[in-house]
Protein backbone atom coordinates (compact mmCIF):
# COMPACT_ATOMS: atom_id res chain seq x y z
CA UNK A 1 0.00 0.00 0.00
CA UNK A 2 1.27 3.06 -1.06
CA UNK A 3 2.31 5.02 2.54
CA UNK A 4 1.66 8.45 4.08
CA UNK A 5 4.16 10.19 5.94
CA UNK A 6 4.81 14.26 7.25
CA UNK A 7 6.38 16.37 4.56
CA UNK A 8 9.66 16.85 6.04
CA UNK A 9 12.64 18.98 5.15
CA UNK A 10 14.20 15.90 3.81
CA UNK A 11 10.87 14.46 1.30
CA UNK A 12 12.25 14.32 -1.82
CA UNK A 13 9.83 14.92 -4.37
CA UNK A 14 9.33 17.24 -7.11
CA UNK A 15 5.28 16.78 -7.81
CA UNK A 16 2.97 18.46 -5.74
CA UNK A 17 -0.46 19.04 -4.75
CA UNK A 18 -1.31 22.72 -3.66
CA UNK A 19 -4.72 22.89 -2.07
CA UNK A 20 -5.34 26.84 -2.67
CA UNK A 21 -8.08 28.97 -0.50
CA UNK A 22 -9.81 32.40 -1.68
CA UNK A 23 -7.60 34.96 -1.31
CA UNK A 24 -4.64 33.41 -0.85
CA UNK A 25 -1.66 33.96 -3.39
CA UNK A 26 1.27 33.83 -1.47
CA UNK A 27 2.06 29.83 -1.79
CA UNK A 28 5.24 28.91 -0.96
CA UNK A 29 6.76 26.99 -4.04
CA UNK A 30 4.51 28.92 -6.43
CA UNK A 31 4.51 32.00 -8.13
CA UNK A 32 2.06 34.52 -7.12
CA UNK A 33 0.64 35.53 -11.24
CA UNK A 34 -0.44 31.78 -11.33
CA UNK A 35 -2.44 31.22 -8.19
CA UNK A 36 -3.65 34.66 -9.05
CA UNK A 37 -4.58 33.50 -12.22
CA UNK A 38 -5.78 30.21 -10.96
CA UNK A 39 -8.12 31.66 -8.28
CA UNK A 40 -9.72 34.10 -10.78
CA UNK A 41 -10.61 32.07 -13.10
CA UNK A 42 -13.59 29.85 -12.84
CA UNK A 43 -11.36 26.42 -12.98
CA UNK A 44 -11.52 24.37 -9.91
CA UNK A 45 -8.93 22.41 -10.46
CA UNK A 46 -5.97 22.56 -12.78
CA UNK A 47 -2.57 21.28 -13.58
CA UNK A 48 1.24 21.76 -15.70
CA UNK A 49 3.81 19.95 -16.08
CA UNK A 50 7.38 20.99 -15.44
CA UNK A 51 10.36 19.01 -16.50
CA UNK A 52 10.99 18.07 -12.34
CA UNK A 53 7.04 16.33 -12.07
CA UNK A 54 3.77 17.84 -12.00
CA UNK A 55 2.10 20.85 -10.10
CA UNK A 56 -1.67 20.16 -9.24
CA UNK A 57 -3.69 23.05 -8.21
CA UNK A 58 -6.79 22.39 -6.28
CA UNK A 59 -9.58 25.38 -4.81
CA UNK A 60 -10.30 24.35 -1.08
CA UNK A 61 -13.94 25.97 -1.77
CA UNK A 62 -15.73 22.94 -2.66
CA UNK A 63 -17.84 20.08 -1.60
CA UNK A 64 -16.01 17.53 0.06
CA UNK A 65 -16.78 14.72 -2.44
CA UNK A 66 -15.45 17.07 -5.01
CA UNK A 67 -12.28 17.10 -3.48
CA UNK A 68 -11.79 12.93 -3.02
CA UNK A 69 -13.04 12.51 -6.58
CA UNK A 70 -10.22 15.31 -7.68
CA UNK A 71 -7.80 13.10 -5.95
CA UNK A 72 -8.50 10.24 -7.85
CA UNK A 73 -8.04 12.68 -11.51
CA UNK A 74 -5.05 13.26 -9.39
CA UNK A 75 -3.58 9.82 -9.33
CA UNK A 76 -4.36 8.73 -12.58
CA UNK A 77 -1.70 11.65 -13.74
CA UNK A 78 0.67 10.16 -11.15
CA UNK A 79 -0.03 6.29 -10.65
CA UNK A 80 2.14 5.29 -13.14
CA UNK A 81 4.61 7.66 -13.39
CA UNK A 82 5.81 9.63 -10.21
CA UNK A 83 6.96 6.79 -6.83
CA UNK A 84 6.03 9.99 -4.51
CA UNK A 85 4.16 13.67 -4.16
CA UNK A 86 3.82 16.00 -1.49
CA UNK A 87 -0.08 17.88 -0.75
CA UNK A 88 0.09 21.06 0.82
CA UNK A 89 -2.32 22.60 2.22
CA UNK A 90 -3.53 24.53 5.61
CA UNK A 91 -7.23 23.67 5.10
CA UNK A 92 -7.68 20.07 7.08
CA UNK A 93 -11.14 19.22 5.50
CA UNK A 94 -9.68 19.51 2.22
CA UNK A 95 -6.14 17.73 3.14
CA UNK A 96 -8.39 14.61 4.33
CA UNK A 97 -10.09 14.28 1.57
CA UNK A 98 -7.85 14.87 -1.21
CA UNK A 99 -5.67 11.85 0.59
CA UNK A 100 -8.72 9.83 1.22
CA UNK A 101 -9.70 9.83 -2.87
CA UNK A 102 -6.24 9.53 -4.22
CA UNK A 103 -5.13 6.81 -1.47
CA UNK A 104 -8.60 4.60 -2.64
CA UNK A 105 -7.98 4.97 -5.77
CA UNK A 106 -4.25 3.26 -5.32
CA UNK A 107 -6.87 0.19 -5.13
CA UNK A 108 -4.90 -2.76 -7.66
CA UNK A 109 -6.61 -5.77 -7.73
CA UNK A 110 -3.16 -8.28 -9.66
CA UNK A 111 -2.61 -11.14 -7.49
CA UNK A 112 -4.29 -12.87 -10.29
CA UNK A 113 -1.34 -11.90 -13.09
CA UNK A 114 1.42 -14.13 -13.76
CA UNK A 115 2.81 -10.70 -13.68
CA UNK A 116 1.34 -8.28 -11.95
CA UNK A 117 2.11 -4.37 -12.69
CA UNK A 118 4.13 -2.93 -10.52
CA UNK A 119 2.24 0.34 -8.90
CA UNK A 120 4.58 3.04 -9.17
CA UNK A 121 3.25 5.44 -6.49
CA UNK A 122 4.85 4.61 -3.51
CA UNK A 123 4.51 7.37 -1.40
CA UNK A 124 2.14 10.54 -0.27
CA UNK A 125 4.00 13.55 2.09
CA UNK A 126 1.04 15.60 3.57
CA UNK A 127 1.36 18.98 4.97
CA UNK A 128 1.26 18.95 8.47
CA UNK A 129 -2.33 20.85 8.90
CA UNK A 130 -3.26 16.81 8.58
CA UNK A 131 -2.70 15.03 12.10
CA UNK A 132 -0.82 12.43 12.84
CA UNK A 133 -4.18 10.46 14.00
CA UNK A 134 -5.67 11.82 11.17
CA UNK A 135 -2.92 10.01 8.85
CA UNK A 136 -3.41 6.88 10.79
CA UNK A 137 -7.21 6.64 10.53
CA UNK A 138 -6.63 7.03 7.01
CA UNK A 139 -4.18 3.91 6.88
CA UNK A 140 -6.77 1.96 8.73
CA UNK A 141 -9.48 3.38 6.19
CA UNK A 142 -7.27 2.16 3.03
CA UNK A 143 -6.87 -1.43 4.79
CA UNK A 144 -10.25 -2.26 5.85
CA UNK A 145 -11.79 -0.90 2.31
CA UNK A 146 -8.67 -2.52 0.54
CA UNK A 147 -9.61 -5.92 2.01
CA UNK A 148 -12.99 -5.96 1.40
CA UNK A 149 -12.35 -5.03 -2.52
CA UNK A 150 -9.62 -8.22 -2.15
CA UNK A 151 -12.48 -10.74 -0.44
CA UNK A 152 -15.28 -9.67 -2.71
CA UNK A 153 -12.72 -9.57 -5.88
CA UNK A 154 -11.44 -12.94 -5.23
CA UNK A 155 -13.38 -15.91 -6.93
CA UNK A 156 -14.87 -18.57 -5.10
CA UNK A 157 -11.64 -21.49 -6.04
CA UNK A 158 -9.86 -19.13 -4.48
CA UNK A 159 -12.43 -18.19 -1.70
CA UNK A 160 -14.50 -20.61 -0.31
CA UNK A 161 -16.62 -20.35 3.31
CA UNK A 162 -13.64 -21.43 4.96
CA UNK A 163 -10.97 -19.61 3.46
CA UNK A 164 -13.58 -16.51 3.88
CA UNK A 165 -13.30 -17.32 7.99
CA UNK A 166 -9.26 -18.04 8.29
CA UNK A 167 -9.67 -14.16 6.50
CA UNK A 168 -11.55 -12.52 9.22
CA UNK A 169 -9.35 -15.15 11.76
CA UNK A 170 -6.05 -13.45 10.56
CA UNK A 171 -7.72 -9.81 10.80
CA UNK A 172 -8.71 -10.35 14.42
CA UNK A 173 -5.00 -11.97 15.18
CA UNK A 174 -4.01 -8.44 13.74
CA UNK A 175 -5.89 -5.83 15.33
CA UNK A 176 -6.56 -7.71 18.02
CA UNK A 177 -10.39 -8.72 18.19
CA UNK A 178 -11.63 -12.37 18.89
CA UNK A 179 -12.68 -14.43 16.02
CA UNK A 180 -14.45 -17.77 16.66
CA UNK A 181 -15.27 -20.19 13.38
CA UNK A 182 -17.87 -22.31 14.12
CA UNK A 183 -17.53 -25.61 11.33
CA UNK A 184 -19.73 -27.97 9.73
CA UNK A 185 -20.73 -30.08 12.56
CA UNK A 186 -21.23 -27.26 15.07
CA UNK A 187 -23.98 -25.38 12.49
CA UNK A 188 -25.16 -28.71 12.60
CA UNK A 189 -25.56 -29.10 16.88
CA UNK A 190 -26.81 -25.43 16.61
CA UNK A 191 -29.56 -26.68 13.94
CA UNK A 192 -29.19 -23.81 11.84
CA UNK A 193 -31.30 -24.65 9.02
CA UNK A 194 -31.34 -21.88 6.87
CA UNK A 195 -27.41 -22.36 6.36
CA UNK A 196 -27.31 -26.13 6.25
CA UNK A 197 -29.94 -25.94 4.06
CA UNK A 198 -28.12 -23.55 1.28
CA UNK A 199 -25.13 -25.39 1.78
CA UNK A 200 -26.54 -28.44 1.04
CA UNK A 201 -25.84 -28.15 -2.69
CA UNK A 202 -22.71 -27.39 -1.99
CA UNK A 203 -18.97 -29.34 -1.84
CA UNK A 204 -17.68 -27.52 0.68
CA UNK A 205 -18.36 -27.01 4.42
CA UNK A 206 -20.24 -23.50 5.68
CA UNK A 207 -19.11 -21.79 8.42
CA UNK A 208 -20.36 -19.55 10.68
CA UNK A 209 -17.42 -16.96 12.48
CA UNK A 210 -18.16 -14.99 15.48
CA UNK A 211 -16.25 -11.79 15.72
CA UNK A 212 -15.58 -9.75 18.63
CA UNK A 213 -13.98 -6.88 20.01
CA UNK A 214 -14.57 -5.71 23.34
CA UNK A 215 -12.58 -2.84 24.41
CA UNK A 216 -12.24 -2.38 28.33
CA UNK A 217 -13.16 1.37 27.63
CA UNK A 218 -16.71 0.72 25.78
CA UNK A 219 -19.33 3.54 26.03
CA UNK A 220 -22.29 0.94 25.12
CA UNK A 221 -23.34 -1.72 27.93
CA UNK A 222 -24.90 -3.65 24.89
CA UNK A 223 -23.06 -4.42 22.00
CA UNK A 224 -23.31 -3.55 18.52
CA UNK A 225 -24.36 -7.17 16.41
CA UNK A 226 -23.26 -6.78 12.53
CA UNK A 227 -24.11 -9.35 10.83
CA UNK A 228 -23.47 -9.53 7.08
CA UNK A 229 -24.48 -12.65 4.15
CA UNK A 230 -21.31 -14.09 3.21
CA UNK A 231 -22.09 -16.32 0.32
CA UNK A 232 -19.01 -16.89 -1.32
CA UNK A 233 -20.46 -17.87 -4.44
CA UNK A 234 -24.32 -17.08 -5.49
CA UNK A 235 -25.10 -19.55 -8.83
CA UNK A 236 -29.00 -19.39 -7.75
CA UNK A 237 -29.14 -22.90 -6.56
CA UNK A 238 -31.23 -25.27 -8.61
CA UNK A 239 -33.36 -21.83 -9.25
CA UNK A 240 -30.63 -21.23 -11.27
CA UNK A 241 -29.72 -17.89 -12.16
CA UNK A 242 -30.04 -17.81 -15.88
CA UNK A 243 -26.54 -16.90 -17.87
CA UNK A 244 -25.05 -15.29 -19.73
CA UNK A 245 -24.80 -12.06 -17.05
CA UNK A 246 -26.52 -12.49 -14.28
CA UNK A 247 -23.89 -14.86 -12.33
CA UNK A 248 -20.79 -13.06 -13.63
CA UNK A 249 -20.70 -11.19 -10.58
CA UNK A 250 -21.91 -13.61 -7.44
CA UNK A 251 -18.46 -14.00 -6.54
CA UNK A 252 -19.01 -10.87 -4.35
CA UNK A 253 -22.11 -11.94 -2.84
CA UNK A 254 -20.18 -12.02 0.60
CA UNK A 255 -19.68 -8.31 0.41
CA UNK A 256 -22.39 -7.74 3.45
CA UNK A 257 -20.04 -10.27 5.44
CA UNK A 258 -17.00 -8.98 4.39
CA UNK A 259 -18.07 -5.33 5.26
CA UNK A 260 -19.36 -6.18 8.53
CA UNK A 261 -15.90 -8.17 9.18
CA UNK A 262 -13.96 -5.18 8.14
CA UNK A 263 -16.08 -2.77 10.18
CA UNK A 264 -14.81 -4.64 13.08
CA UNK A 265 -11.11 -4.02 11.95
CA UNK A 266 -11.05 -0.63 10.98
CA UNK A 267 -12.37 0.34 14.64
CA UNK A 268 -10.39 -1.97 16.68
CA UNK A 269 -7.20 -0.45 14.68
CA UNK A 270 -8.81 3.03 15.48
CA UNK A 271 -9.64 1.66 18.93
CA UNK A 272 -12.96 2.99 19.09
CA UNK A 273 -14.58 2.92 22.51
CA UNK A 274 -16.99 0.76 21.27
CA UNK A 275 -18.25 -3.28 21.82
CA UNK A 276 -19.45 -5.23 18.71
CA UNK A 277 -20.07 -8.13 17.30
CA UNK A 278 -19.58 -9.64 13.88
CA UNK A 279 -21.44 -12.45 12.65
CA UNK A 280 -21.33 -13.92 9.66
CA UNK A 281 -22.91 -17.11 7.81
CA UNK A 282 -20.90 -18.45 4.93
CA UNK A 283 -21.39 -20.81 2.24
CA UNK A 284 -22.04 -21.14 -1.73
CA UNK A 285 -25.07 -21.75 -3.20
CA UNK A 286 -24.76 -24.18 -5.77
CA UNK A 287 -27.66 -26.95 -7.63
CA UNK A 288 -25.84 -30.53 -6.54
CA UNK A 289 -27.07 -34.13 -5.87
CA UNK A 290 -28.42 -33.18 -2.56
CA UNK A 291 -29.43 -29.68 -3.08
CA UNK A 292 -32.28 -27.59 -1.42
CA UNK A 293 -35.30 -27.33 -3.72
CA UNK A 294 -37.79 -25.35 -4.44
CA UNK A 295 -40.97 -26.54 -2.43
CA UNK A 296 -38.70 -27.88 0.57
CA UNK A 297 -39.77 -26.79 4.23
CA UNK A 298 -37.00 -25.91 6.34
CA UNK A 299 -36.77 -25.52 10.21
CA UNK A 300 -34.30 -22.66 11.13
CA UNK A 301 -32.24 -21.74 13.98
CA UNK A 302 -35.21 -20.22 16.14
CA UNK A 303 -37.50 -23.26 14.99
CA UNK A 304 -39.43 -20.98 12.44
CA UNK A 305 -40.45 -23.18 9.55
CA UNK A 306 -39.84 -21.94 5.78
CA UNK A 307 -41.54 -22.88 2.22
CA UNK A 308 -38.41 -22.45 -0.08
CA UNK A 309 -40.06 -21.27 -3.18
CA UNK A 310 -37.00 -20.23 -5.10
CA UNK A 311 -33.32 -21.63 -3.48
CA UNK A 312 -31.95 -18.26 -5.12
CA UNK A 313 -33.30 -15.97 -2.19
CA UNK A 314 -30.77 -18.09 -0.31
CA UNK A 315 -29.57 -14.47 1.66
CA UNK A 316 -32.47 -14.37 4.02
CA UNK A 317 -31.98 -18.02 4.70
CA UNK A 318 -28.28 -18.05 5.86
CA UNK A 319 -28.85 -14.03 8.00
CA UNK A 320 -32.46 -15.69 9.43
CA UNK A 321 -30.25 -17.83 11.65
CA UNK A 322 -27.71 -15.32 12.60
CA UNK A 323 -29.94 -12.86 13.03
CA UNK A 324 -32.01 -15.10 15.70
CA UNK A 325 -28.47 -15.97 17.33
CA UNK A 326 -27.92 -12.80 18.08
CA UNK A 327 -30.32 -12.68 20.82
CA UNK A 328 -27.70 -14.10 22.39
CA UNK A 329 -25.73 -10.74 22.73
CA UNK A 330 -28.83 -8.93 24.02
CA UNK A 331 -27.56 -6.12 21.48
CA UNK A 332 -28.26 -2.49 21.63
CA UNK A 333 -29.69 -3.00 17.68
CA UNK A 334 -28.67 -5.10 15.30
CA UNK A 335 -27.61 -4.09 12.09
CA UNK A 336 -27.23 -6.07 8.77
CA UNK A 337 -25.34 -5.48 5.40
CA UNK A 338 -26.58 -7.82 2.72
CA UNK A 339 -26.33 -7.81 -1.32
CA UNK A 340 -30.06 -9.30 -0.56
CA UNK A 341 -31.88 -8.18 -3.94
CA UNK A 342 -31.46 -7.64 -7.00
CA UNK A 343 -35.39 -5.35 -6.56
CA UNK A 344 -32.85 -2.72 -4.71
CA UNK A 345 -30.24 -2.14 -7.36
CA UNK A 346 -33.01 -1.94 -10.20
CA UNK A 347 -34.76 0.69 -7.37
CA UNK A 348 -31.97 3.29 -6.96
CA UNK A 349 -29.03 1.54 -9.09
CA UNK A 350 -24.85 1.32 -7.66
CA UNK A 351 -25.69 5.26 -6.23
CA UNK A 352 -26.89 4.41 -2.91
CA UNK A 353 -27.79 1.41 -0.11
CA UNK A 354 -31.52 0.85 0.84
CA UNK A 355 -32.14 1.01 4.48
CA UNK A 356 -34.99 0.02 6.56
CA UNK A 357 -35.83 -1.17 10.06
CA UNK A 358 -37.65 -0.94 13.56
CA UNK A 359 -34.96 0.72 15.38
CA UNK A 360 -35.41 4.54 16.57
CA UNK A 361 -35.56 7.21 13.78
CA UNK A 362 -32.60 8.79 15.54
CA UNK A 363 -30.01 5.45 13.92
CA UNK A 364 -31.77 6.40 10.75
CA UNK A 365 -30.99 10.09 10.99
CA UNK A 366 -27.33 9.17 11.50
CA UNK A 367 -27.21 6.90 8.71
CA UNK A 368 -28.47 9.06 6.58
CA UNK A 369 -26.35 12.06 7.61
CA UNK A 370 -22.99 10.18 7.50
CA UNK A 371 -23.74 8.75 4.43
CA UNK A 372 -23.75 12.12 2.68
CA UNK A 373 -20.84 12.99 4.69
CA UNK A 374 -18.23 10.25 3.39
CA UNK A 375 -20.36 9.69 0.29
CA UNK A 376 -21.52 6.34 1.01
CA UNK A 377 -25.68 7.51 0.49
CA UNK A 378 -28.40 5.69 2.07
CA UNK A 379 -32.11 5.99 1.35
CA UNK A 380 -34.50 5.07 3.82
CA UNK A 381 -37.51 2.77 2.57
CA UNK A 382 -40.84 1.84 3.94
CA UNK A 383 -41.27 -0.93 6.45
CA UNK A 384 -44.56 -0.86 7.55
CA UNK A 385 -46.43 -4.94 8.77
CA UNK A 386 -48.38 -4.73 5.38
CA UNK A 387 -45.40 -6.09 3.11
CA UNK A 388 -45.30 -8.67 5.80
CA UNK A 389 -48.24 -10.91 4.00
CA UNK A 390 -46.20 -11.02 1.40
CA UNK A 391 -44.12 -13.34 2.75
CA UNK A 392 -46.88 -15.94 4.07
CA UNK A 393 -47.27 -19.48 3.18
CA UNK A 394 -50.24 -21.75 2.91
CA UNK A 395 -47.83 -24.55 4.53
CA UNK A 396 -44.83 -22.92 6.15
CA UNK A 397 -44.45 -19.98 8.81
CA UNK A 398 -43.56 -18.18 6.17
CA UNK A 399 -42.28 -18.69 2.51
CA UNK A 400 -38.39 -17.48 1.15
CA UNK A 401 -40.11 -14.99 -1.75
CA UNK A 402 -42.48 -12.50 -1.69
CA UNK A 403 -45.00 -11.20 -4.53
CA UNK A 404 -43.79 -9.42 -7.85
CA UNK A 405 -43.52 -5.91 -6.29
CA UNK A 406 -41.33 -4.38 -3.45
CA UNK A 407 -39.14 -7.29 -3.30
CA UNK A 408 -36.39 -5.74 -1.40
CA UNK A 409 -38.49 -4.84 1.47
CA UNK A 410 -40.44 -8.40 1.78
CA UNK A 411 -36.91 -9.56 2.01
CA UNK A 412 -36.20 -6.96 5.17
CA UNK A 413 -39.65 -8.23 6.41
CA UNK A 414 -38.66 -11.47 6.19
CA UNK A 415 -35.44 -11.05 7.89
CA UNK A 416 -37.13 -8.83 10.77
CA UNK A 417 -39.24 -11.90 11.62
CA UNK A 418 -36.09 -13.87 13.17
CA UNK A 419 -34.48 -10.44 15.44
CA UNK A 420 -35.17 -9.40 18.88
CA UNK A 421 -33.70 -6.28 19.13
CA UNK A 422 -33.74 -2.96 17.82
CA UNK A 423 -33.25 -3.59 13.77
CA UNK A 424 -31.72 -2.20 10.53
CA UNK A 425 -31.41 -3.87 7.49
CA UNK A 426 -29.31 -2.46 5.33
CA UNK A 427 -29.29 -4.06 1.36
CA UNK A 428 -26.33 -3.42 -0.40
CA UNK A 429 -26.78 -5.14 -3.84
CA UNK A 430 -26.20 -1.93 -5.75
CA UNK A 431 -22.94 -0.33 -4.49
CA UNK A 432 -21.09 -3.28 -3.53
CA UNK A 433 -20.10 -3.62 -7.03
CA UNK A 434 -19.57 -1.59 -9.92
CA UNK A 435 -19.22 -3.01 -13.64
CA UNK A 436 -17.08 -0.46 -14.86
CA UNK A 437 -14.76 1.76 -13.06
CA UNK A 438 -16.09 5.19 -11.28
CA UNK A 439 -13.73 7.85 -9.67
CA UNK A 440 -11.97 7.08 -6.73
CA UNK A 441 -14.12 3.54 -6.24
CA UNK A 442 -13.05 1.67 -8.94
CA UNK A 443 -14.83 -0.90 -10.52
CA UNK A 444 -15.38 -4.53 -9.38
CA UNK A 445 -15.90 -4.40 -5.24
CA UNK A 446 -15.97 -1.46 -3.81
CA UNK A 447 -15.74 -1.59 -0.19
CA UNK A 448 -19.28 0.27 0.10
CA UNK A 449 -20.53 0.32 3.76
CA UNK A 450 -17.39 0.29 5.44
CA UNK A 451 -16.56 4.45 5.56
CA UNK A 452 -20.04 4.51 6.02
CA UNK A 453 -19.86 2.18 9.68
CA UNK A 454 -17.07 3.19 10.99
CA UNK A 455 -17.93 6.69 10.90
CA UNK A 456 -21.56 5.61 12.30
CA UNK A 457 -20.04 3.96 15.38
CA UNK A 458 -17.32 6.77 16.00
CA UNK A 459 -19.82 9.39 16.00
CA UNK A 460 -22.34 7.90 18.12
CA UNK A 461 -20.07 6.31 20.65
CA UNK A 462 -17.05 8.32 21.53
N1 LIG B 1 -27.39 -12.27 -4.53
C1 LIG B 1 -28.68 -12.08 -5.09
C2 LIG B 1 -29.09 -10.61 -5.19
C3 LIG B 1 -28.27 -9.75 -6.12
C4 LIG B 1 -28.66 -9.58 -7.43
C5 LIG B 1 -27.16 -9.08 -5.66
C6 LIG B 1 -27.93 -8.76 -8.27
C7 LIG B 1 -26.43 -8.27 -6.50
C8 LIG B 1 -26.82 -8.12 -7.81
C9 LIG B 1 -29.74 -12.76 -4.22
O1 LIG B 1 -29.34 -13.92 -3.57
C10 LIG B 1 -30.86 -13.14 -5.12
O2 LIG B 1 -30.63 -13.92 -6.00
N2 LIG B 1 -32.03 -12.58 -4.87
C11 LIG B 1 -33.20 -12.85 -5.66
C12 LIG B 1 -34.35 -13.03 -4.71
C13 LIG B 1 -35.61 -13.50 -5.38
C14 LIG B 1 -35.45 -14.91 -5.87
C15 LIG B 1 -36.75 -13.40 -4.40
C16 LIG B 1 -33.42 -11.69 -6.60
O3 LIG B 1 -33.26 -10.55 -6.16
O4 LIG B 1 -33.73 -11.93 -7.75
ZN1 LIG C 1 -29.56 -15.66 -4.77
ZN1 LIG D 1 -27.30 -14.03 -3.13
Amino acid sequence: MVKITHITEASSSASHVYIIEKNTVDIAGLDTSVVSAFLSSDKKFDYFKQPEGFVFLVKADQKTEEIRVLGNTIEGHISDAVESIQLHSTNNEALYALTEGLLLSSYRFTKHFSKPKSYKLEEIYVDAHLTTEQIQELVSMAKSVFWTRDMVNTPVSHLNAEQLAEAISHLGDEAGFQVTVLGKTQIESLKMGGLLAVNKGSIDPPTFTIAEYKPSNAVNKKPIVLVGKGVVYDTGGLSLKPTPGSMDTMKGDMAGGATMAAVIYFAAMQKLPVHIVGLIPATDNRPGGNAYTPGDVITMFDGTTIEVLNTDAEGRMILADALAYSAKFDPEIVIDAATLTGAALRAIGTEATIIMGNADDAYFQDLEKIGFDVHERVVRFPFWDDYKTHMKSKIADMKNIGGPNAGMISAGKFLEHFVKAPYIHMDIAGPAWLDSKENYKGDGGTGAGVRLLYQFLKNRYK
